[in-house]
């Protein structure tokens, strides 16, 4: 039996990409398993968002962003549950001196870095820290089903992951209030009437129209795709005057690129671009 290095690969690859991890199942998905895929795999726990796999989290993030291939990563739980929350278990007897010592939560963060667009797919319940990952993520894709909530009042905390920054940043304040301080959750209509979601699916379509829509974006090219990121995030830190002035920097920067050069050539020649991203 000869088994070449190229077959090696084949049999090895989803060994390793599978096997590293406890609470996530990674894989690459679409037709040039170019959208790198994360799926949130504590069906037991509702998802609940232990230290264990943010950090796993974080290191198939990593992966993925140094993955040539990869050009969008989509982030899912299950059927039931995006993520029902942090776990409070891992919480219950902790001291203010070990969360602040340890920065408690501030690893949560490596979702918000990633330079490469991130989709999350919710169906379920995104509570507390499983609403607060998905607003983490650039674009929301929620089911039909979906429920948003930040539940933490009803614990005798608040949010601690930006709940209270994104979620008023994307729903307005008083909805935001609302909340934040009765824990009420918000249906998925409700999530698309206010501006926290972009698209609402059938909770079985869910997964593959989040896909699609990162495999457009992988379509692209990631150079620029990460440039466009870069300046729409600007929106939440910059005033208008310096979010223009940076904008305008990363469009002139643009035309550092071959892949404007082509992406304009191509429409000018009535074609498909083809993007080398460079
Ligand atoms: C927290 O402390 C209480 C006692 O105060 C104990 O009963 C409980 O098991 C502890 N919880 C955890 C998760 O260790």
């Amino acid at each position: 039996f000869f088994v070449t290095l190229r077959m090696w690969r084949v049999v090895l690859k989803p060994l390793v990409l599978g096997g590293q991890y406890e609470y996530i199942l990674v894989e690459k998905r679409g037709e040039n398993k170019n959208v790198g895929f994360i799926q949130l795999n504590r069906p037991k726990a509702l998802n609940a968002l232990c230290d264990g796999l943010m950090k796993e989290v974080g290191q198939a993030l990593d992966a993925f962003e140094v993955d040539k291939e990869v050009g969008a990563i989509v982030i899912t739980g299950s059927d039931r549950a995006f993520a029902a929350g942090a776990d409070i278990k891992e919480m219950q007897n902790r001291t203010f001196q070990e969360c602040y010592g340890g920065n408690f939560l501030a690893h949560w963060n490596r979702v918000s870095t990633v330079r490469k667009p991130v989709i999350a797919a919710v169906n379920g319940f995104a509570l507390g820290g499983g609403c607060e990952l998905a607003m983490m993520c650039d674009i929301i894709y929620a089911g039909e089903k979906a429920q948003f909530g930040q539940p933490e009042i009803l614990l005798g905390t608040i949010p601690g992951a930006g709940g209270t920054q994104r979620l008023t940043r994307a729903v307005g304040k008083s909805l935001a209030m609302e909340m934040v301080l009765t824990g009420d959750r918000i249906s998925a209509q409700e999530a698309k009437q206010s501006g926290l979601v972009s698209k609402i699916c059938p909770v079985d379509q869910l997964v593959s129209e989040a896909v699609k829509c990162g495999e457009k974006i992988a379509s692209n090219s990631k150079l620029v795709s990460a440039m466009a990121k870069e300046a729409v995030n600007a929106a939440f830190e910059l005033t208008l005057a310096e979010g223009n002035h940076l904008e305008k920097r990363l469009f002139h920067a643009t035309f550092a690129t071959n892949d404007r050069k082509e992406g304009m050539t191509a429409f000018v020649e009535k074609r498909k671009a083809s993007f080398q991203d460079d």
